[in-house]
């Protein structure tokens, strides 16, 4: 057992993610980049299709099961990776899901909303990208809910609560070994962020294990104080679970390849999709892995990333987006 297990041996979860994912040395694209990239394959977590959400879910739908709740709602755009995951969730533990989207009513489901209609789920259309708007309705939906005396488990977007950002220190855990196993001392990581539960797991994990390396969270979306805020709040506050404090200088976003906005595509994220597709077979998103691999080609290539380092990419899914 390492320190990170060790840590959170007390905490309740369930194993729905198939772990451990895989993780390798991207041979062709190193040579390319002339660096040293690995890969952390959470596009293969193995339930619902798969992606970093699963491992949130390992320890929300355990906090939801003990705290006696029959019904879920959850937040997000038309395509969320994160509805979707947690509309199969809800088919399995027989709850009932609310899935509240921004994004207008598609005249045929596609993609992740397909999969929240196939299993069921109430879905509330709402054609705003105003998130308040959309957090004024799900707390409308809640309330009607309650009312009518369902005990209701209510998830932010992303699934980015104190109890979700465990999902990643865990993952975190996870890595430890892939890293002992491989015999391979990882300098940074990067990945795609956004709700900052990702990021916040595995900054607190990094402050479990006093890890050296740098994390690196390339935002799809938020301003970078905002982004960095809400990672060390999480972190912070997941932390205090674990008797574990988290400092700030371990909170690193780079907003550089935002591009025009969320979804929007942009070259550097097109080519990135490209590029590990045609050279290793993996396929990334347009709107999380690829902006995220972008930022990482770019570090390559501008000199931010010394030849002699390892490089981690952690594959947190999405690509269900590539067939919509
Ligand atoms: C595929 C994918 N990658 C990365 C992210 C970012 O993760 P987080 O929201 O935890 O920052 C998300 C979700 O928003 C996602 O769906």
């Amino acid at each position: 057992m390492n320190i990170i297990e060790k840590k959170m041996k007390h905490i309740s979860y369930k194993k729905i993610s198939i772990l451990p994912t895989p993780f390798y040395k991207l041979k062709s694209i190193s040579k390319i980049l002339n660096n040293n990239i690995y890969i952390k394959r959470d596009d293969l977590t193995g339930f619902a299709l798969s992606g970093n959400k699963t491992r949130k879910f390992d320890y929300l739908i355990a906090d939801a099961i003990n705290q006696g709740c029959d019904t879920i709602i959850g937040i997000g755009a038309n395509q969320s990776n994160f509805c979707r995951i947690l509309s199969v969730v809800g088919a399995k533990y027989d709850m009932s899901v609310h899935l509240i989207l921004n994004g207008k009513k598609p005249e045929k489901p596609t993609g992740n909303l397909l999969i929240d209609h196939m299993l069921g789920a109430n879905i509330y259309h709402i054609d705003t990208t105003d998130s308040k708007i959309r957090m004024q309705k799900a707390l409308e939906v809640k309330e009607s809910l309650e009312k009518k005396g369902h005990k209701v488990y209510f998830l932010p977007p992303g699934g980015s609560t104190m109890t979700g950002t465990l999902g990643y220190a865990a993952g975190f855990g996870e890595l430890l070994n892939d890293f002992d196993k491989n015999n391979v001392k990882i300098d940074k990581i990067f990945h795609a962020s956004s709700s900052a539960g990702t990021q916040a797991g595995l900054v607190l994990g990094k402050a479990i294990s006093k890890w050296e390396g740098k994390i690196i969270g390339i935002s799809v979306d938020v301003p970078e104080l905002e982004l960095k805020n809400d990672v060390y709040q999480l972190a912070k506050n997941a932390g205090k679970l674990l008797d574990i404090e988290i400092d700030i200088n371990s909170v690193l976003v780079d907003t550089d390849y935002i591009g025009e906005g969320y979804a929007k595509r942009t070259p550097g994220c097109e080519e990135a999709v490209m590029l590990f597709a045609k050279n290793e077979g993996v396929f990334l998103d347009y709107v999380y892995t690829g902006k995220g691999a972008a930022g990482l080609i770019n570090y390559c290539r501008i000199g931010k990333i010394q030849p002699e380092e390892n490089i981690l990419f952690i594959h947190t899914g999405g690509n269900i987006e590539l067939f919509e």
